[in-house]
């Protein structure tokens, strides 16, 4: 079973791709029972007839017995100026769903996708404990979907063509698009200061371009939490960058921030190395150093 807490936008974006592809049961949690029943009855209908699985919804957690994968979107507000606005809140929120979690699944794992994204998975493994490769945020590939649309726009290129193309560090302000290795066409692909200066500020502000035309992202994030549900129920395996509390991986300890993953059927199975230059080193402890920032004014 795929227990989703959270049957906002983001959350059904999730369930419906599920659903339609026939993933597994699922089940919505949310604090307004109306709500995820209306939103289970509503994606009920989308179920193909060939599928063996249902979706329901509740605001009971002991409902979340034998869950294979939780996936957290909830929200304790909507329309944050920024994604830690609420950050205070959002930690107690995470707190109080992983004392649920532990409770009641704690053999899933556990995908975060609230934010601010990676002061709650640290907050999660910590409260939990569950091992740091099954406490999974969601958002660096999010993040490298904009990175790649990005570049394919500015050089008129199919993003189909470009490979190697990542984002790290934060989901936030101060993530680290890295240069170094992108290609085009099996081509390395190098840029000007100015280019790259300027790529990484539209991937940085993406979500806020979305907001300004009055609307939040939903189906990029589904979309990258889906193929993360389908490669552990349908034991793939894929190499993404996702956030995860480091011990030592990237000279850093103690805190949760993206880097590139291997993730199959278990969780994450390997912390990736990647080239990148001294630039970009700095830039993601800067990044890092914003999250313990974060991390530490709770
Ligand atoms: C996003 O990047 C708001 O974190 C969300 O779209």
């Amino acid at each position: 079973m795929i227990s989703i807490i959270g049957s906002g936008s983001v959350g059904t974006s999730i369930a419906f791709l599920c659903v339609c592809n026939a993933l597994d049961d699922v089940l919505l949690i949310n604090r307004t029972k109306s709500k995820a029943i209306a939103k289970s009855l509503d994606l009920t209908n989308a179920i193909p007839s060939t599928s063996k699985f249902s979706i329901s919804g509740t605001d009971d957690y002991s409902k979340l017995t034998g869950s294979k994968i939780v996936v957290i979107t909830a929200s304790t507000k909507t329309n944050l100026k920024n994604r830690t606005e609420n950050i205070s809140q959002q930690v107690t929120m995470i707190k109080k769903i992983a004392e649920k979690i532990k409770v009641y699944s704690p053999s899933a794992i556990v995908l975060i996708v609230s934010n601010p994204l990676d002061v709650l998975t640290y907050f999660f493994q910590k409260e939990t404990q569950f091992s740091r490769f099954k406490v999974i945020g969601v958002a660096s590939s999010l993040d490298t979907s904009r990175f790649q649309y990005h570049i394919a726009k500015k050089f008129s290129v199919l993003q189909s063509s470009i490979t190697n193309a990542l984002v790290i560090g934060e989901h936030g302000d101060t993530m680290v698009p890295i240069f170094s290795n992108i290609h085009i066409n099996g081509q390395f692909f190098p840029m000007s200061d100015v280019e790259k200066d300027s790529i990484t500020l539209d991937v940085r502000n993406y979500w806020k371009t979305l907001r300004d035309y009055k609307t939040r992202s939903q189906f990029g994030i589904a979309k990258n939490v889906y193929d993360v549900i389908d490669t552990i129920l349908n034991k793939k395996k894929i190499s993404v960058p996702v956030s995860l509390v480091l011990e030592g991986e990237y000279g850093e300890y103690n805190v949760a921030i993206g880097v590139p993953t291997k993730i199959d059927q278990d969780g994450i199975i390997e912390i990736q190395n990647i080239n990148f230059d001294q630039s970009e080193k700095n830039l993601f402890k800067i990044s890092s150093k914003t999250i313990r920032n974060n991390i530490q004014s709770i």
